[in-house]
């Protein structure tokens, strides 16, 4: 059996001291522009450490092709282009920094935050938390929904991740694997929200954000 990762929100996160990325087979990237090292199109990367999923990885990414222009397996095209690559390199140096940003404004929103009728994200024991989104839970999707309509009143918009879960998105009902109904996971898509979250926020900004909450009749 494989494990693979995805990282895709996680860059600059860790596990139990260990970089996210390092600890699967395959462990998966995605590098679109809002991610915490973003490129400015689409983008991604995999890594792994297993020479021959290495191998395969690099024929599937470019047609299946062992050698050039002769393809022996099923591939697409992959290849991350030149410009994002660049991009990437240029912002790879500041990714810790942001990343301690976030976690600023985290700290911030947790404070603020407790006490009030909102399930905040709970830190695991052995967990750095690179804060790609803050998601808070409300008490249930009516709750949800006016307080998003409450803050996209005063200017400030929450998006919800996600708000289709896989297993009822209408291509996929009845065809994903699982262990049981997720009920949860249904539950959850119906009652959270993401509140503003990128390094660029000011705390000016994130304390508005915090009164706002604050000024809303639950
Ligand atoms: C957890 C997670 N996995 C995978 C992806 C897919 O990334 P991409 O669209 O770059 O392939 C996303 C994108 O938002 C994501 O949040």
């Amino acid at each position: 059996m494989k494990f693979i990762e995805d990282c895709a929100q996680a860059h600059g996160a860790k596990y139990q001291g260990k970089n996210i990325g390092s600890l699967g087979d395959i462990s998966c990237f995605s590098f679109y522009p809002t991610k915490n090292l973003g490129a400015i199109g689409d983008g991604g990367a995999v890594a792994t450490n297993d020479a021959a999923i290495f191998e395969k990885l690099m024929q599937i990414r470019e047609y299946g092709w062992k050698d050039k222009y002769i393809s022996i397996r099923q591939g697409v095209n992959s290849r991350l282009d030149e410009v994002q690559a660049a991009i990437l390199k240029a912002k790879l140096p500041h990714l810790n920094k942001m990343n301690q940003r976030r976690q600023e404004i985290a700290s911030i929103y947790l404070k603020e935050l407790s006490g009030l009728p909102i399930t905040l994200p709970q830190l695991k024991v052995g967990c750095e938390h690179v804060y790609h989104l803050f998601v808070i839970r409300l008490k249930n999707k009516a709750v949800r929904d006016q307080l998003k309509t409450y803050l996209a009143d005063n200017q400030v918009h929450c998006l919800i991740h996600y708000p289709v879960p896989i297993h009822e998105q209408p291509n996929y009902l009845n065809k994903v694997r699982t262990a049981g109904e997720l009920k949860e996971t249904s539950a959850l898509s119906q009652e959270i929200l993401s509140l503003p979250m990128y390094p660029e926020l000011t705390n000016e900004e994130v304390l508005k954000v915090v009164d706002l909450i604050k000024s809303f009749k639950f």
